[in-house]
């Protein structure tokens, strides 16, 4: 070989070098900028990609507010399958354990993070302005989830969930016409403060009749473990058949810690009117085993309308300010056809 070709062939080869190495250090340096500029990168992605962007362009932020029932174990999968099913980029996921303070610091980091999305199920009702204002001012769209907010409508894109006030009134209903000739309940309400637990009350004050009176009231906090010393310490005060003819239980996780309660107390199925709501494969079996009366639904399974939506407000479409669950009410009658097909 000459002098002159190996020469050439030197020049080529540390050329080729120094392109590849140029080519290797701008992608090294790509990806540690994303983290150094989230906001800016998520928000160019869903402005470089609207109106096309696809569940696969999609990062959704999904504090959720504990894991305290079955309903809520439910929402919980229904939200990260469908997020597995539609192949969206990222799901952050969290639990605030039934804590404010820990959903508002989750909502936090994924602003900081620069989400595209964040869905929200809040545990109270009141003292979201302020996070909400932050998630308004970075350009993020919040779904307000399942439970409602307080705060002032323009400060979150849509409501998606149940109608609470409508439930607690199905449930009067099922008073009013198993209490006909009057009586006195008991309450054995959800988290106080939160949407699911002031909306049923309200509800069930707007429609009982005035011939049934509500002798108490207590929170067990949507679980079966405070639900249980609640009813005990009811049964302690109150006579059953005598003082009170029913109870109006906010969930059916209450009802069954309150179950327990009164077995224990030699009360039997059938000895009280105990109407109870969410429609769980547990509120099923106290239907089938002769407990509650009647079930009324709230649907945890809210996953596919919280995506579809968020891709939507992703590319900029019109969307619609209150998205309510068609519910209904189950009674024992069909409790035992309908149970073995229950998805919760
Ligand atoms: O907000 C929905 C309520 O929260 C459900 O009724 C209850 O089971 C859950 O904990």
């Amino acid at each position: 070989m000459s002098k002159k070709l190996l020469y050439t062939l030197l020049t080529i080869l540390l050329l080729t070098s120094v392109i590849l190495v140029a080519c290797s250090s701008s992608n090294e340096t790509e990806t540690p900028d994303q983290p150094a500029d989230t906001t800016s990168s998520t928000t160019n992605t869903s402005e470089s990609c609207a109106p096309n962007c696809t569940y696969q362009d999609l990062t959704l932020c999904y504090p959720q507010l504990g894991a305290e029932s079955d309903w809520r174990t439910a929402n919980t999968a229904s939200i990260k399958e469908t997020a597995e099913q539609l192949g969206i980029k990222q799901l952050i996921f969290s639990d605030a354990q039934q804590k404010q303070e820990n959903q508002i610091s989750a909502v936090r980091a994924c602003i900081a993070q620069g989400v595209d999305v964040i869905a929200l199920p809040p545990v109270v009702e009141d003292g979201w302005d302020a996070v909400l204002t932050e998630a308004k001012n970075a350009g993020i769209p919040v779904i307000i989830v399942d439970r409602s907010v307080s705060a002032d409508s323009s400060l979150y894109a849509s409501h998606i969930g149940s109608n609470m006030v409508l439930e607690g009134e199905r449930a009067a209903e099922e008073f009013n016409k198993l209490l006909a000739d009057g009586g006195a309940i008991l309450e054995l309400s959800g988290t106080t403060g939160s949407g699911a637990a002031v909306g049923r009350a309200d509800g069930l004050r707007n429609k009982l009749n005035s011939n049934i009176t509500i002798l108490d009231s207590q929170t067990g906090n949507f679980t079966r473990a405070e639900a249980l010393p609640v009813m005990q310490a009811f049964l302690q005060k109150y006579q059953p058949g005598v003082d009170f003819q029913g109870v109006f239980i906010h969930n059916d996780d209450m009802g069954i810690g309150a179950i327990e309660a009164l077995k224990a107390a030699g009360v039997n199925p059938g000895d009280l009117v105990i109407v109870s709501v969410d429609g769980t494969r547990g509120g099923f079996q106290a239907m089938v085993d002769g407990w509650f009366q009647a079930d009324v639904e709230c649907n945890p399974l809210l996953g596919p309308q919280v995506f579809e939506m968020a891709l939507k407000l992703m590319n900029g479409e019109t969307i619609e300010r209150e998205v309510l669950t068609n519910e209904t009410v189950y009674y024992p009658e069909n409790a035992a056809e309908l149970l073995p097909s229950r998805q919760y």
